[in-house]
């Protein structure tokens, strides 16, 4: 019998690492299934994912530039799919119709609680960008009941409409990034794309709280800019997204097989060789 098909589709995906992080839970839960790559195609996402699903395929992950799109073509949303505005696990259900979930979110705070740790409770948090990544985490991290959440934008007017969006959630506020001043936070998330390019947003010298961190939701082999940025500013922890990567691929493993991988051996193995793994 041909083992379950799941594919990464994005564009590019060349360097995606998610084939190698679902192999490793594969073989550690003894899930027979193949995970391969899908270059998507930027005119024809939707002829994508009708020919993959057409063709007996059982699950997606959706990477850049391609989540917000997925949303819109699905049949079904979990709850967190519609509100983050994004696709990142599409799922064929027996009945042939595609739901859509998101994962992202999950991921980053299981990583930042499970893996390192984060105490949430009395934490203020700034969360920089106000794009699709930006969106995805606002909900869970509110549901972590943070002391506060700030969103802090390039462009002011994006943060300030983000924050209305989950507004009467808890003390959540949006603002530019000129307008953070002489705050200070516990916990600061890089959910810009300046990392592209080997930039840091424009943030005060002064955000860290003392032994605050910094997450950077990028990753790299070489520490990303935003983690050098908490290195310098002498962050308590100063991570980058590598973690997020795989924690969001387990809650995807989960939702398709329904077993939860333990991720700690995979963030090891992808930690000390990021290479080896692809
Ligand atoms: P994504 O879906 O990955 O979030 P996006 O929707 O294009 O991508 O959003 C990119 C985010 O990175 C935005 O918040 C953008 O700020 P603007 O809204 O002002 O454009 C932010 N960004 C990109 N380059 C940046 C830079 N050099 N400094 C600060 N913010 C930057």
């Amino acid at each position: 019998m041909m083992s379950d098909r799941y594919a990464v589709i994005g564009n590019p995906v060349r360097h995606s690492l998610s084939p190698g992080i679902h192999a490793a839970f594969a073989s550690e839960t003894g899930e027979d299934i193949e995970y391969g790559r899908l270059l998507g195609d930027l005119e024809d996402f939707n002829g994508d994912v009708r020919d993959f699903f057409g063709h007996g395929g059982c699950g997606l992950n959706v990477t850049v530039p391609f989540k917000e799109r997925a949303w819109e073509l699905m049949d079904e949303l979990s709850e967190r799919a519609r509100i983050a505005g994004a696709v990142n696990t599409i799922t064929r259900l027996d009945n042939g119709k595609l739901r859509g979930d998101n994962t992202d979110g999950i991921g980053l705070v299981r990583d930042l609680v499970q893996n390192h740790g984060f105490d949430f409770s009395n934490a203020s948090l700034l969360l920089i960008g106000a794009g699709g990544a930006s969106r995805g985490v606002v909900s869970p991290l509110l549901e972590q009941q943070p002391a506060s959440l700030m969103i802090a934008n390039r462009t002011a007017e994006k943060a300030v409409m983000l924050a209305d969006l989950f507004g009467g959630r808890g003390e959540i506020c949006g603002c530019g990034l000129h307008e953070i001043g002489s705050q200070q936070f516990d916990l600061i998330i890089n959910a810009t794309a300046a990392g592209l390019k080997g930039d840091v947003p424009a943030i005060p010298d002064t955000c860290l709280t003392s032994g605050g961190w910094s997450y950077d939701m990028m990753y790299s082999r070489e520490p990303t800019a935003f983690v050098r940025w908490g290195e310098a500013h002498h962050a308590g922890k100063a991570l980058d997204g590598v973690g997020m990567l795989i924690e969001q691929a387990a809650e995807s493993f989960f939702i398709w097989r329904g077993v939860r991988p333990h991720t700690a051996a995979v963030i090891q193995q992808l930690g000390r060789a990021p290479l080896t793994i692809t």
